[in-house]
């Protein structure tokens, strides 16, 4: 086993989505968002883990990773978030994917490939109510949704919306923002219902309008970032205790001592002060610890932080542990998780001008993920 991990902590986990179904109370469904590999934690350990805390369905980005997870066994349903080109349909419907649909064309050539297959899909009419990136216009809704509802082997199970600022709750005009959402979204329902067409569920509340806007609530919330244990942002206040899932470790495995005046790492960006000690851990932006953290980043080694010097290389970045530290070969560095007094991936992303979604989206395909069920941290 190599000695860089991504240690998943499941109990964290179950924590943080039992949180969140407080929030929403007993009554309202959950949706998790465990596209891209459960941000970068593993879609299949985390959903079953998350089926098991009553997380009622799934959100994927592409077909592959909807297909995962029926292959692994999942019968819940499985939302497809993305749009996806003519070439998927098949496999959408073969799969019982859910897709978002947002176009006529798409919606006829869903019916189409389910009509040669025999088969009925279930689909969820994307609204777009001023996020900009995908959904078809709140005047067009109420005809694509009773189109979509007249089509034999299609069923409208949802009507949906996405945030653009639901986690800026600070911000007067953010906060308006949302609010108009939400109203435009209500008023394509009704001139839906008032055509007779009533989808099964109505869903909009990403982990921010699950947080903060209660009246976004509807019948399903769609979170991702807060069942990993961070917020969305700054913007809101903190009310629920998250617990951190992931955390990115690794051992030392070279110590040397060396004078003042060395300089350390491709083009030379650290030079020591004094005589010192230097570790180096076999992880590197390959691994998904970026590159821009070079002289920026702390690890935690024993309790205790060092800093990152010279440039993270590829597969491995050097710190500096001072002239008397008790650091021994083989030690375990944390580079982020839920420990008490270790970075984790709100500062590792605000060191880079990130975000802590794209920072556990980034750890490399080559680190394992190790699951535990031992809760950790704070
Ligand atoms: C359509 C949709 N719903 C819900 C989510 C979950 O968002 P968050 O992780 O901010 O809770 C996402 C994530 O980007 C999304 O694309």
């Amino acid at each position: 086993m190599r000695a860089t991990q991504a240690v998943v902590h499941l109990e964290n986990l179950r924590h943080n989505i039992r949180a969140l179904k407080r929030l929403a109370g007993p009554d309202i469904r959950m949706c998790l968002a465990v596209k891209a590999d459960a941000y970068g934690h593993g879609s299949v350990r985390v959903a079953r883990a998350a089926a098991e805390e009553g997380v009622a369905a799934f959100g994927v980005a592409t077909v592959e990773e909807g297909i995962e997870l029926r292959r692994a066994g999942f019968e819940q349903p499985i939302l497809l978030y993305s749009l996806t080109v003519p070439e998927e349909a098949g496999e959408v419907v073969e799969h019982g994917l859910q897709p978002f649909v947002a176009d006529r064309e798409s919606v006829e050539r869903l019916n189409d490939e389910a009509e040669r297959r025999g088969a009925e899909v279930r689909v969820h009419l994307k609204i777009d109510t001023g996020m900009g990136r995908v959904g078809c216009s709140p005047e067009e809704a109420a005809d694509l949704g009773e189109h979509a509802a007249s089509c034999g082997r299609l069923r409208l199970e949802g009507v949906c919306t996405h945030f653009a600022v639901a986690d800026e709750q600070t911000d007067r005009g953010m906060v308006e923002y949302t609010s108009r959402q939400i109203e435009l979204l209500r008023g394509c329902l009704e001139q839906m219902r008032g055509r007779g067409v009533d989808p099964r569920l109505v869903h909009a509340a990403n982990s921010g309008a699950l947080l903060g806007r209660p009246e976004a609530h509807f019948d399903m919330t769609r979170p991702g970032i807060m069942a990993y244990g961070y917020y969305p942002s700054n913007g809101q206040e903190r009310t629920v205790e998250l617990k951190p899932v992931m955390e990115l470790r690794t051992q030392v495995v070279f110590l040397k001592t060396v004078p003042a005046g060395i300089g350390l790492s491709y083009g030379l960006t650290y030079e020591t002060t004094r005589r010192t000690r230097i570790a180096t851990l076999p992880v590197g932006y390959a691994d998904g610890y970026r590159r821009s953290l070079s002289n920026r980043a702390t690890v935690s080694i024993c309790g205790k932080r060092y800093p990152v010097v010279g440039r993270v290389c590829m597969d491995q970045c050097m710190v500096d542990l001072g002239p008397d530290a008790p650091v021994r070969l083989y030690d375990t560095a944390v580079l982020f998780g839920p420990g008490d007094g270790d970075p984790d991936a709100e500062e590792i992303a605000g060191l880079t001008g990130s975000i802590p979604y794209e920072v556990t989206c980034l750890v490399g395909r080559r680190v394992p993920r190790v699951y535990t069920d031992e809760p950790a941290g704070r």
